[in-house]
């Protein structure tokens, strides 16, 4: 059975910053840098100018991924893409970004598959565990996964939507899951979910057991809502269950794994909110010089976030092979996930 690692990381976000101050005075929004500061450890977001879809954003991640691993676009398997965004309802963003790649391109033409992963904040790790295990089978032996969110067209900038909108940001990251014989990779994995708290963190644009799916106006045109076409989020129960199940994830997998805090020598945690991360760390005896973090420039990126800390890690030196490094992720659903990976 081949081990499966990270033979790649890319990312990508929009050039456009957006400073909480920009949310007051660009948005109108009724919030202070310092609420957000203090609350979440965020200072500033991007935001994809429109025309720009979920699939766009993650090509350029894509492609640096893949100039990391040494690899074509030839020698892509399968591509797996998790977004709470994605371009359309149907299909999924993972066949509009495989023609963007050139994958149906004559002379590429490889027609790799595609899985679109719908497991917002976990979703880069439910994507890895799938990865992970294709990859060990042996049936494939370059994934693409890549976690992307256009949150900003989606999000109510205005201050009756300010508690979810302050929160979140636009990007694309993206890893290259290869096969290989050497003694590395992506050594175990923790999925889980609560379904009980699946309206807590939601976004219910429409609503298939209804007649029709979205209510229509006399016209027959379909009207959504505010409260049905934004997310809403119950935030002070998802940020006790975040810190519950992190926790609880990371336990369970230096349990499997017999490691201690100690043992591992980088911690990547969903960017959901500097205080739940730092809240963890301090549970867990973990010090400050072990916690990646980049949430201060790009808010919660939802499935983006992991990728592309890794991908920063990788560019700015901090990951180097032989190195032992844990992630850990918790959000709607409510999922969570961890995985241990040697460099
Ligand atoms: O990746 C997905 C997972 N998501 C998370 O992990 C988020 C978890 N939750 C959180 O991080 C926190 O719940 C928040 C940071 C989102 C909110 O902090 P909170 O201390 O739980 O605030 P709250 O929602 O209970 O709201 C407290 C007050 C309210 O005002 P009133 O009703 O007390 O007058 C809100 O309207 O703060 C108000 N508020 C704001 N004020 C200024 C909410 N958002 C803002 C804002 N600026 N952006």
């Amino acid at each position: 059975m081949p081990n499966a690692y990270i033979s790649g990381t890319g990312f990508h976000v929009p050039e456009d910053i957006v400073t909480n101050q920009d949310l007051v005075t660009r948005y109108g929004i009724d919030t202070t840098d310092e609420w957000i500061v203090k609350r979440t450890g965020i200072e500033a977001r991007r935001f994809a100018p429109e025309g720009v879809g979920t699939a766009d954003l993650a090509v350029p991640a894509v492609q640096m991924a893949l100039e990391r691993a040494g690899i074509s676009n030839a020698d892509i398997g399968m591509i797996i893409f998790a977004t709470l965004s994605p371009d359309h309802c149907f299909p999924g963003s993972g066949v509009y970004l495989q023609h963007k790649l050139g994958l149906t391109d004559e002379g590429v033409g490889n027609f790799a598959g595609c899985l679109d992963v719908r497991n917002q904040c976990s979703g880069f790790l439910y994507g890895l565990a799938t990865a992970t295990s294709m990859v060990q089978s042996g049936s494939v032996d370059n994934i693409v996964l890549v976690g992307a969110e256009v949150h900003s067209a989606a999000l109510d900038l205005s201050t009756r939507g300010r508690n979810v909108a302050s929160l979140f940001g636009d990007g694309a990251g993206a890893v290259i899951v290869s096969a290989t014989e050497e003694d590395r990779g992506i050594r175990s994995w923790h999925l889980g979910a609560d379904g009980r708290h699946a309206d807590a963190l939601s976004q219910k644009v429409f609503d298939i057991s209804k007649r029709p799916f979205i209510p229509l106006n006399e016209e027959g045109v379909g009207q959504v809502a505010p409260d049905y076409m934004f997310a809403h989020m119950a935030g002070r129960l998802v940020f006790k269950h975040a810190v519950e199940r992190m926790i609880g994830a990371l336990m369970k997998e230096f349990q499997k794994q017999s490691l201690t805090v100690d043992d591992v020598d980088l911690f990547f945690f969903h960017q959901a909110n500097l205080r739940i991360n730092q809240y963890v760390a301090k549970n867990l005896g973990l010090p400050d010089e072990k916690l990646f973090h980049n949430i201060e420039r790009y808010g919660n990126t939802t499935a983006a976030t992991i990728p592309i800390m890794l991908a920063e890690a990788q560019g700015q030196g901090r990951l180097e092979r032989g190195m032992k490094i844990v992630t850990v992720a918790f959000g709607s659903g409510f999922t969570w996930g961890a995985a241990i990976i040697d460099w």
